[in-house]
């Protein structure tokens, strides 16, 4: 029996240890069809310290690796050139769960560590770790040869700095967000990325997705409202196709508003005509004046004590701005949502969305949710 017990451990260990084990990435064949032009990438080339959290596409990856520092021509040489063709920068590429290294010959990514080690690159800087990819330089100076040191520390940064910029014009040229960073905690990074003494960290790029873009790509591809899934007020899913077939009237709520009595008249109109035919989903936000800046708990507790919510809430989410929420993304633009631009102008703007999940309609935060507007609507009148 202990035998059994001990070898099961073993087992689970073992289990564990594979399950910690990054696997290597095999990258897609870089698309080197797509992209804007190179003037309009110079043009729009520009530093980014604000990030979707959303991870690369795999296609971006492949595309954002190759472009770096991928090999473009049969001889092996690089999309960076560098000094007398040492070849002496490696690309390695932070992701959330491990750090893996760039192999351009085989255009594959090679696990190095298990783990997250964004914070190592993102150091004081904390906007950093909203980036989902962290691109470090490391020029190996055992690659230079016998050159003096003065000249390897000029070569290794002339070199870096040229598969940064590679970096940020295939950002700029195909919707990606970046910025080139000294910043990083480069002792604690050599250890973590098992690197020699000879191979100095000597850049980073972090990378991802601008956050707006991010929302208004994720609405998209959502196309109408009863395909976003949310969270409720308890943090559970919420499938907004469970409203198909009722008119819905989507508010963003705050506990401390001039206009948060208007939750009186919002549980009274759910309750004549919700829930078969109607339904009212209210989404916490401290997007304006910092009037909900509450827990979810606390909103929960708030409005059901002062108010005996008894429709659907949500958990708290930004309704404009850089972090806006793709379900608000589709309502509020008109390149989404196909009818009218209605940015949330304050707390308790009504949005109307017929049966099939169609954008009906924007009612401005001061007009009762009982106005005629909103009844009439809801008749079919
Ligand atoms: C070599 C180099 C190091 C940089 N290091 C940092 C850094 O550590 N942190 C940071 O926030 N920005 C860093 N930057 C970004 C610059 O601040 C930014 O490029 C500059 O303000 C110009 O803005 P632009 O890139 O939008 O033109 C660095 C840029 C370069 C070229």
């Amino acid at each position: 029996m202990k035998n059994l017990l001990a070898a099961l451990a073993a087992l689970a260990a073992a289990s564990l240890l594979n399950a910690r084990q990054p696997a290597a990435i095999k990258l897609n064949s870089p698309d080197k069809t797509r992209g804007a032009s190179v003037m309009q990438a110079l043009a729009g080339r520009h530093s980014t310290r604000e990030f979707s959290e959303r991870a690369l596409s795999l296609q971006d990856l492949s595309d954002l690796l190759w472009a770096a520092n991928g090999v473009n021509r049969p001889d092996g040489r690089r999309t960076a050139p560098t000094a007398a063709n040492k070849q002496d920068i490696d690309l390695y590429a932070i992701l959330p769960d491990a750090a893996y290294l760039y192999d351009a010959k085989e255009h594959a990514l090679t696990p190095v560590a298990a783990g997250d080690f964004r914070p190592l690159v993102a150091g004081a800087q904390k906007f950093a770790l909203q980036a989902p990819l962290h691109l470090v330089m490391v020029s190996d100076f055992s690659r230079f040869g016998a050159a003096g040191d003065q000249l390897k520390r000029l070569w290794s940064a002339l070199d870096a700095g040229i598969v940064s910029q590679n970096i940020a014009l295939f950002c700029s040229g195909c919707g990606l967000a970046t910025i080139p960073r000294t910043t990083m905690q480069s002792d604690k990074l050599k250890e973590a990325l098992k690197l020699t003494g000879d191979q100095v960290p000597i850049l980073n790029n972090i990378v991802g997705y601008p956050r707006q873009a991010a929302a208004a790509a994720a609405a998209r591809q959502a196309g109408n409202f009863h395909d976003f899934k949310v969270r409720d007020i308890n943090g559970d899913d919420f499938d907004l196709a469970a409203l198909k077939g009722k008119k819905v009237l989507v508010v963003n709520v705050a506990s401390k508003c001039g206009l948060t009595r208007q939750y009186t008249q919002l549980q009274e109109l759910y309750k004549k005509y919700g829930p078969d035919k109607f339904a009212i989903v209210g989404f916490p936000a401290n997007n304006f004046g910092r009037q909900e800046p509450g827990t979810n708990a606390e909103i929960k507790e708030f409005c059901s004590t002062h108010y005996s919510v008894t429709f659907p809430m949500m958990s708290k989410i930004s309704v404009k701005g850089d972090d806006i929420h793709p379900l608000y993304a589709w309502l509020t633009q008109a390149a989404v949502n196909g009818k009218q631009d209605a940015p949330v102008t304050w707390n308790f703007q009504k949005f109307l969305i017929d049966e099939n999940g169609n954008w009906a309609g924007v009612v401005p935060p001061k007009t009762p949710p009982d106005s005629e507007i909103i009844t009439g609507w809801i008749e079919g009148r």
